[in-house]
């Protein structure tokens, strides 16, 4: 939450933090700022809105002498949106930019009252005061070094002081990457910022000081230390529109190419790859993450439940805010797998250090491989998605819950569950997914079923077995894009009550590609349609249904269960971006909501 971007170098400054500040926008939205050295005097300029709204603002001064600088986009959380609480802050000599929470801001400005007024209501501010108040003038590395020994919480910052031509980066339990190009010098909370100049960086780790001029050095308490420089493997590519009308589209699009790498990174000349961790070493496994990364999770528990029915193996599936303050029980028997995009998510991150400081074994399934959560995890299973821009996810979930299948049929397979002959037969589905999405794509008309639902204040889903789970993270991905009230049931539970809410052209949508439980679903589907809702339902090829109970239809290809779900969920996330679209929606920047959600 929070984007940063700092440059020092030869090329115009405010040219590199406005492109790094666009990339980044996509981890908040509702104010951004820049602050330059020009001729030794710092200049800040701040919007309220988005990176837009400062580029117009921008357009009123000459800052082509700026020497460095850095900057911000901000997701509010300490005080509204306005000039006043955006960043970049400055108290004194200092001005700087923060993604965190720092949790003693109270204390802080408790202790420098008498000395600073503060213009804001933001925790930000107030380590401005506090570096300033532990500045002497001469010695910035030693005023940083004091102020983060007093700051509890997190935070990535990036600070200049007055007639200094450098700039300073430090971080803890928030990222920050120092990105090298030639002569010239890079800060940004995520790599993608910077990867038009450099694919060179290193990621800072908890309190380490980057001093920042004509060349770099690393602070540790204090001290010089000496990192090794890293290589990119994302391309800017990658992070760029490339002719879409939305990232979100290009993303969806996007998954044909995935199934391919996952395939050739996980299977292996048709083997398990041996990346693709083993859980049968273990008793328990728990998967733990937030909003769609659970969703994905709820796919791997749902075929653990169903196929590894063994006395001594549990599989359960957690919300992150939730399993960080349960009690648990672990033991060397135990893996926790922590699933995350960003690999940054505040809960799911607590959750993975609450399981080291325990000693249990962790996974993290992330997606960018520089995250906090991949270095601090024992093993890692990168989900290959590369960028994703768009706040809502459509590949990471993807990602993710194609690893989670095939984390359990690894398990099923090395427990002879499945004997080989059945495992060919799955990996043959799998290789053969990248062609069933490309078609899926280009066949079916999303646009019909979208025209359908834009108007409708309520949505359901229903479903059984996997299609409940298909059916959250289509709820999830129709209400955050398009803001359409929806909710899901499993099928079943339709006339335990839900039932009051159909009404005549309520939609509801159903997945129906459980072959064995379809005529159940059927059946519901009958009674939500005789009381008048419209019928939306998305089949798998061999479940027919008559037409008369069935509006609209979308058809997905006779594939194994572990593809099916990946298929249907392709089809509702490209009728959710037609919705969005329709309803004229900002899709790739869905309100209120950030990508990288680092608060509690
Ligand atoms: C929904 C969405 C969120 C994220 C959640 C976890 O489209 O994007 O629900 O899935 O915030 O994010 P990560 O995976 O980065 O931990």
């Amino acid at each position: 939450m929070c984007g940063i971007v700092g440059y020092k170098g030869k090329r115009k400054v405010k040219d590199v933090l406005i492109s790094g500040l666009e990339t980044l926008e996509y981890r908040g939205y509702d104010s951004s700022g820049i602050a330059v050295l020009e001729k030794n005097k710092i200049r800040v300029i701040k919007s309220v809105g988005k990176i837009e709204d400062l580029k117009k603002k921008l357009k009123m001064y000459y800052l082509d002498n700026a020497t460095c600088g850095i900057s911000h986009t901000r997701w509010a959380t300490h005080g509204e949106v306005s000039v006043e609480n955006s960043h970049p802050h400055k108290v004194g000599r200092v001005c700087l930019v923060h993604n965190g929470i720092v949790e003693n801001y109270k204390d802080i400005e408790k202790e420098l009252s008498g000395k600073y007024s503060f213009k804001s209501q933001t925790d930000s501010e107030r380590i401005c005061a506090l570096i300033d108040s532990l500045y002497n003038g001469e010695n910035e590395i030693e005023a940083i070094t004091k102020a983060i020994e007093i700051l509890k919480g997190s935070y990535a910052l990036a600070i200049m002081f007055d007639n200094k031509d450098k700039i300073y980066g430090v971080k803890k339990d928030a990222p920050l990457v120092l990105g090298i190009g030639d002569k010239e010098f890079f800060l940004a909370s995520d790599i993608s910022a910077i990867l038009s100049y450099t694919k060179e960086h290193i990621i800072l780790e908890d309190n380490e000081i980057v001093e920042i001029g004509n060349k770099f050095d690393i602070y540790f308490k204090e001290v010089i230390i000496y990192k090794k420089v890293s290589l990119a493997s994302w391309n800017i590519e990658e992070a760029q529109k490339g002719g879409y009308e939305h990232f979100m589209l290009k993303e969806i699009e996007e998954q044909e190419e995935l199934a391919k790498k996952l395939y050739s990174k996980y299977i292996e000349n048709d083997n398990f790859s041996d990346i693709v961790i083993n859980l049968s070493k273990y008793n328990r496994v728990d998967f733990v993450g937030c909003g769609s990364a659970y969703n994905a999770s709820l796919i791997g528990k749902y075929f653990a439940d169903k196929y590894c029915v063994k006395s001594d193996f549990y599989v359960n599936a957690y919300v992150a805010s939730e399993y960080r303050y349960m009690n648990h029980c672990y033991d060397p028997k135990v893996l926790v797998v922590l699933l995350s995009q960003s690999g940054e998510t505040a809960d799911t991150l607590a959750c993975l250090r609450m399981c080291n400081e325990e000693g249990v074994d962790t996974l993290a399934i992330v997606n960018t491989v520089s995250s906090t959560m991949a270095h601090e995890a024992k093993y890692v299973m990168p989900m290959l998605a590369g960028p994703e821009i768009c706040v809502a996810t459509t590949k990471g979930y993807f990602s993710q819950s194609y690893l989670c299948s095939l984390l359990i049929l690894k398990y099923m397979y090395s427990t002879r569950i499945i004997n080989k002959e059945e495992r060919d037969k799955i990996f043959e589905e799998f290789k053969k997914l990248s062609k069933y999405i490309k078609n899926i794509i280009k066949e079916t008309n999303y646009k019909e079923v979208a025209k359908a639902l834009y108007k409708s204040e309520d949505v359901y889903f229903i479903g059984r077995g996997v299609d409940i789970y298909s059916c959250y993270e289509a709820s999830l991905k129709l209400k955050e894009t398009s803001y359409i009230h929806s909710e899901c049931f499993p099928a079943g539970e339709l006339k335990h009550g839900p039932i009051a809410l159909i009404s005549k052209n309520t939609p509801l949508v159903a997945f129906l590609t459980e072959f064995s439980v379809r005529e159940k679903t059927i059946s519901n589907i009958m009674e939500a349609k005789s009381r008048g809702a419209k019928i939306i339902v998305i089949r798998k090829e061999s479940i027919t249904i008559d037409k008369t109970i069935c509006d609209y239809e979308i058809v997905i290809p006779l594939t194994s269960e572990y593809i099916q779900n990946l298929l249907a969920i392709v089809c509702f996330q490209l009728i959710s971006y037609e919705v969005a679209k329709l309803r004229k929606c900002d899709i790739d920047k869905p309100r209120n909501l950030a990508k990288s959600v680092t608060v509690e």
